[in-house]
């Protein structure tokens, strides 16, 4: 790939222009520039190979037990392993490798959510070179103080990514650093290209890959490495329906701004696709996937129980397009899930796991009124429990009960074993109460239940 010489552009995209000042006058760097955009080469995730060699893990990637769930051979490529818990390390550090020796002693800058910031983190410090990261208010916290345990120079600032960007290109400017674009830096796409070439040695046959999308940078790596070793392997990208900007792409024909809105896969949540990641990969993806907040939540829950694996929203994404269905056609065929990332703070883990298993109907809330003389919740209480059912919050309302004045309405936050008990809950309660419904209850079972043993 050849690059531009310039230091600075002004980014003039018609699609900046759409999204009004803010983004206008944004200052580009010229290594992703829309009217120059550049196609990364199978060569060029070759020679990153080679180079972050030493400095990179080779994950695993097994079948996996959801396999049988499935009824697809289901391989899943733990990259969540890598010593920051996110792929993005292999591009961080071939892109500092490919600094020369002025930038290396000036150090570099990023913005980032957190996962691209943590690996360019890391590997500077690795490396010794000097990092500086933009984080905007909304990153994790996990993130945030991980950057700085490396010893970085870490500024939060800005409401959203755009903001932490526009932040970055001014010190970049201002301090003379080398501003690397998270998904859109030609190193960066090449470097996260090498983990196709490690699962095309660890899998035979694959039928195919599939791949969660931000700001595209990995799905070009990938679609590029894996389509010119074997153009039969589809490749399937996903993102969620809160950040679609992908798709958008596809329906514009070229990346356009998609406004987001906060979401599990956090580390998706890029609102313009990288014009590199795009050039290179639009002709390459076979079929793109948008999941909603829930399946996601289900999938970092099956993970958990399954796989025994903690792994963030983005990089549970895959699975979350296996279980909605979407990917029905390869039944029967070697489908491989890139377990992109691992950080999820623990309380969102927490939150997610309860979406999950509330999707899951094995977490069910009901709302029903009961008589208020002594021993009514008592009865409530004991009906729940008879079943084998237990009972996580109970809540009582009385001032706006339009029954009687001797009754209550209670509101109960089950747990049971899984669908078919809480149907049987929902019977059991239908039978005794008049006044009773079960809130946001999934109308089917949902695929992978977990009553099945494996
Ligand atoms: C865990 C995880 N998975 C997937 C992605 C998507 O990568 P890209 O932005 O290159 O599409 C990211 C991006 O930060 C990520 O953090």
């Amino acid at each position: 790939m050849e690059y531009p010489k310039c230091d600075f552009i002004i980014c003039n995209s018609s699609s900046s222009q759409e999204h009004g000042s803010e983004i206008n006058n944004l200052l580009d760097d010229p290594l992703c520039n829309p009217e120059h955009p550049i196609k990364v080469t199978f060569e060029d995730v070759t020679s990153a190979a080679y180079k972050i060699k030493s400095g990179i893990k080779n994950t695993p990637c097994e079948k996996s037990h959801i396999s049988q769930l499935t009824g697809m051979n289901i391989f899943l490529k733990k990259d969540f392993l890598q010593h920051t818990g996110s792929f993005k390390e292999r591009g961080a550090r071939y892109a500092l490798l490919m600094l020369d020796e002025q930038e290396r002693k000036k150090g570099v800058i990023a913005a980032s959510l957190g996962n691209h910031a943590q690996a360019v983190c890391y590997h500077g410090h690795q490396l010794n070179i000097p990092v500086t990261v933009v984080m905007p208010i909304i990153a994790p916290i996990m993130k945030i103080q991980k950057c700085r345990e490396y010893n970085a120079n870490v500024v939060i600032e800005g409401q959203n990514m755009f903001e932490a960007k526009q932040k970055a290109y001014e010190l970049s400017k201002e301090r003379g650093l080398k501003y690397i674009n998270g998904y859109d830096h030609p190193h960066i796409i090449a470097g996260q290209g090498t983990l196709a070439l490690e699962i095309l040695e660890q899998v035979p046959d694959i039928d195919a890959i599939v791949v969660p999308t931000g700001g595209g940078g990995l799905l070009a790596g990938i679609s590029v490495a894996v389509k010119t070793l074997n153009p039969r392997i589809k490749i399937i990208g996903v993102e969620s329906e809160r950040c679609a900007s992908y798709s958008q792409a596809m329906a514009n024909g070229k990346p356009i701004y998609t406004p987001i809105e906060g979401t599990l896969a956090d580390g998706l949540a890029v609102p313009e696709v990288g014009y590199n990641a795009w050039e290179t990969s639009k002709d390459l993806v076979d079929k793109m996937i948008v999941v909603n907040e829930e399946w996601v939540a289900l999938a970092i829950l099956r993970f958990l129980e399954n796989e025994k694996c903690v792994v963030e929203g983005a990089g549970a994404c895959g699975l979350a397009a296996i279980l909605c269905g979407e990917m029905d056609e390869f039944k029967g065929k070697r489908v491989v899930l890139i377990l992109s990332g691992g950080n999820i703070d623990t309380t969102i883990l927490g939150r997610c796991l309860d979406r999950g298993l509330a999707a899951d109907g094995r977490l069910v809330k009901c709302r029903v009124t009961v008589s208020d003389r002594p021993g009514g919740i008592a009865e409530l209480c004991k009906l729940v429990c008879s079943i084998g059912v237990s009972i996580k919050d109970i809540i009582h309302e009385r001032a706006w009960v339009t029954s009687d004045v001797f009754s209550v309405e209670v509101i109960v936050v089950c747990e049971t074993r899984d669908y078919t008990h809480s149907v049987e809950l929902h019977n059991l309660l239908q039978e005794k109460y008049k006044n009773f419904v079960f809130e946001n209850f999934p109308a089917h079972p949902r695929s992978l239940s977990t009553s099945h043993s494996f």
